[in-house]
């Protein structure tokens, strides 16, 4: 059976294989339930019969993701959640597949079927609204969104093929205030589970992955020094903390805005200035937004800042920094350097956007380390299991993340790293329990 894909040119695949080789090396989570699932007989395979559809920053981890429930019995397709962060070689690798003994160093001469995908790094919005359409035509089970453009097209074009959706995930923490948000509206459809909410998802992927990525990439891409310098974190949720945390691990001086009294709180005794945007925009060298909230960062709050002023944004779409309103008034707009973008303001103020606004990590670097990924897929697979078994009993709302799931994937995590920790006595038990002294 061929299959059908739309991406930029298959020829790309041996540069994608060697990555997903590079990150299985690295996902012990994903490797684990690989070596549990692929060499089972089909029907015993936990995903046997179901069709799983995702949307996906299309690289090297995600791409492994892929190929992990595919080894666990499941039809899938995927297309990319974001223009700028799909890589075209690991889009090919996983469309092509690989045959049995390629490579035997490599996923240990594991065949791997292609899939269906749909993802072409810097497509126009007309050829991505499309691709989210050709993703769907697998007739999804089970759908993986990152940031909510499935179960959108889902509940908007396509109504048709959401009778037929059993379930889904969500990765991000935009994606699920949109699905609380519908959920709030009587409109959902489907079970989602909120795979952010995870303990073992947003503690250590939005903190601690985001913290590094996002440096990670402004360091590659600017090639400059931190230490001395004035960072602005807009937003101290999770992924805020993190790149703060870094930030100041590198030697700046970081000033933190919030809207959230309590998290303004918390950052100015994690020892961080808070203040306004407006006041800190004549401060900052380098500002991040990270809120998933829009307009964060203005026209104004440009004409505010520093000759130079380095912007990026971390947040899951690109309206946090209004680069649009940017371009309408610059005098002149030249590529600085690839992913840096100068504006010149009429009186010659240079504002340098990153990576056009759009989620600086993964558009302009290799996103999350493949460590932290690796537990966030292990949740997004465990979920998707229990989404295939219990979907009937869900109800069409956002349900959380099991206990049972947190447990199994932290216990796999600390044996990855050989770690043992202590275990509650039952008199311990009884004494947490106990409201007597
Ligand atoms: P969060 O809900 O923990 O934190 C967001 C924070 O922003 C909150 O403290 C909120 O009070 C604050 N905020 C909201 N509007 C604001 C405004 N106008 N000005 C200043 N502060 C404002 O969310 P989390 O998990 O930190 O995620 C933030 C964004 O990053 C979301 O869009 C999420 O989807 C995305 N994300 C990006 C990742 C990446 O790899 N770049 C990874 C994980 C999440």
């Amino acid at each position: 059976m061929s299959v059908h894909y739309d991406i930029k040119d298959i020829g790309l695949a041996p540069s994608g294989e060697q990555k997903i080789a590079w990150v299985r090396d690295h996902m012990p989570l994903l490797r684990g339930l690989e070596e549990r699932y692929a060499d089972l007989p089909r029907e015993r395979k936990p995903f046997d019969g179901v069709k799983i559809s995702l949307s996906i920053h299309m690289e090297a981890k995600t791409a492994y993701l892929c190929r992990v429930l595919t080894w666990a019995g499941a039809a899938v397709s995927a297309m990319g959640c974001n223009v700028l962060s799909t890589q075209d070689d690991v889009a090919a690798a996983l469309a092509a597949g690989r045959t049995k003994g390629q490579d035997a160093k490599d996923h240990g001469g594991r065949a791997a079927p292609g899939i269906g995908v749909f993802a072409i790094r810097g497509e126009s919005e007309a050829s991505y609204s499309r691709h989210v359409e050709m993703c769907l035509a697998h007739r999804p089970d089970i759908v993986i969104d990152d940031g909510g453009d499935l179960v959108g097209m889902l509940h908007t074009k396509r109504p048709d093929l959401a009778e037929e959706v059993r379930g889904g995930c969500e990765e991000t923490t935009t994606g699920v205030i949109r699905l609380k948000a519908m959920e709030a509206a009587g409109l959902l459809k489907f079970p989602m589970v909120a795979v952010n909410d995870a303990r073992c998802k947003h503690l250590f992927d939005n903190r601690y992955g985001t913290g590094q990525s996002v440096w990670d990439s402004i360091l590659r891409n600017t090639n400059l020094i931190v230490a001395s310098k004035t960072v602005v974190v807009a937003g101290y949720g999770w992924c805020g903390r993190g790149i703060a945390m870094r930030a100041a691990a590198l030697g700046a001086s970081v000033i933190v805005t919030e809207i959230d009294a309590v998290k303004a709180m918390e950052a100015r005794m994690d020892g961080f200035a808070v203040t306004t945007m407006s006041g800190a925009a004549p401060f900052g060298d380098i500002f991040i937004s990270a809120t998933g909230c829009k307009d964060v960062i203005t026209l104004e709050h440009m004409a505010l800042m520093r000759d130079g002023a380095i912007l990026g944004n971390a947040g899951h779409f690109n309206v946090e920094v209004d680069v649009r309103s940017l371009a309408a008034r610059a005098a002149e707009r030249y590529q600085a350097k690839p992913n840096i973008e100068t504006f010149v303001l009429p009186g010659g103020k240079r504002i340098n956007i990153l990576a056009e606004g759009r989620l600086l990590n993964i558009a302009a670097a290799d996103g999350h380390p493949a460590e932290i990924m690796d537990m966030s897929f292990a949740v997004q697979f465990y979920s998707a299991l229990y989404v295939k078994e219990h979907y009937a009993e869900l109800g069409r709302g956002v349900a959380d993340v099991s206990k049972e799931i947190d447990d199994i994937v932290s216990q796999a995590r600390l044996a990855a790293w050989g770690i043992e920790i202590d275990a509650l006595t039952p008199e311990q038990q009884t004494y947490l329990n106990s409201w007597e002294l």
